[in-house]
């Protein structure tokens, strides 16, 4: 089944408030990475907006032809605010303190099972998407599935880490066994985090019924070198393989 690419625009937004005008523009870079071959535009607003402001996030949303995910902490009422004004096509869940360099750590399912219910609900019931974001454990996935969720996100940290260092069928071990009781228990399947090049292809060869990656850091990085249409393409060439 086809993996859609969804490309995170936060680094856009951080080199951009660097300066303070309005360069490079975010909403023209979503346009762009559109028409390049994107499937869908991440973005990640925190509550101290210093990369994706709240602004951005109402400025982006007229111009999406693709799929737009907004990514961040329900437990900030202004995440929950925006993502019912911008109703997107989907909400990514990230269990991350306002203050963090970038999400570590996915949801503890179990213990926040009432709290996810209740901001499940809460999307759903504007016709949003949800996503949650986990790490590749059997109870977790398995919890996740009580929630109501639409999808899980796998956080792929440790995948790439492994992968990097050398051991890639034990990078990906517990991936395919997330996904295969995720896809079991009726849940779709994003994966993101540290996502590149050169993992990405292992990635989607062994993880069956991936419906979505959200890649941001190593995508917008590898422009610097490759331009942003050739990078777009390339990270989804690494997508195309028959399941
Ligand atoms: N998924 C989630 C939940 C994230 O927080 C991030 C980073 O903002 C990503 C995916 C993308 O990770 P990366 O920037 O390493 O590609």
């Amino acid at each position: 089944m086809p993996t859609r690419l969804s490309v995170n625009i936060n680094k856009i937004a951080t080199l951009r408030n660097a300066r303070g005008g309005n360069n490079p523009n975010v909403v023209k870079t979503a346009v762009d990475a559109q028409l390049f071959g994107a499937e869908g535009i991440t973005v990640h607003p925190r509550p101290d907006e210093r990369h994706i402001t709240y602004k951005d996030v109402m400025d982006i949303k007229p111009i999406i032809t693709t799929e737009f995910n907004i990514e961040g902490n329900p437990s900030e009422k202004k995440f929950v605010d925006i993502v019912l004004a911008a109703i997107p096509n989907q909400v990514t869940l990230v269990p991350d303190a306002s203050q963090q360099l970038t999400s570590d750590h996915g949801w503890d399912t179990i213990q926040h099972k009432d709290f996810l219910i209740e901001m499940i609900g809460t999307f759903k019931k504007a016709g949003i998407r949800v996503s949650i974001f986990v790490d590749p454990d059997l109870k977790m996935v398995e919890a996740a599935a009580k929630t109501n969720t639409d999808r899980i996100e796998l956080y792929t940290k440790s995948y790439a880490c492994m992968f990097a260092a050398g051991h890639q069928e034990k990078a990906i071990q517990p991936y395919i066994a997330a996904a295969a009781l995720a896809h079991k228990l009726g849940l779709g399947i994003n994966a993101g985090h540290d996502l590149n090049l050169h993992n990405l292809r292992y990635f989607k060869q062994h993880i069956k019924h991936l419906d979505e990656v959200s890649i941001g850091h190593a995508l917008i990085c590898d422009s610097l070198y490759l331009g942003i249409e050739n990078t777009i393409q390339l990270y989804k060439r690494q997508l195309q393989i028959a399941e």
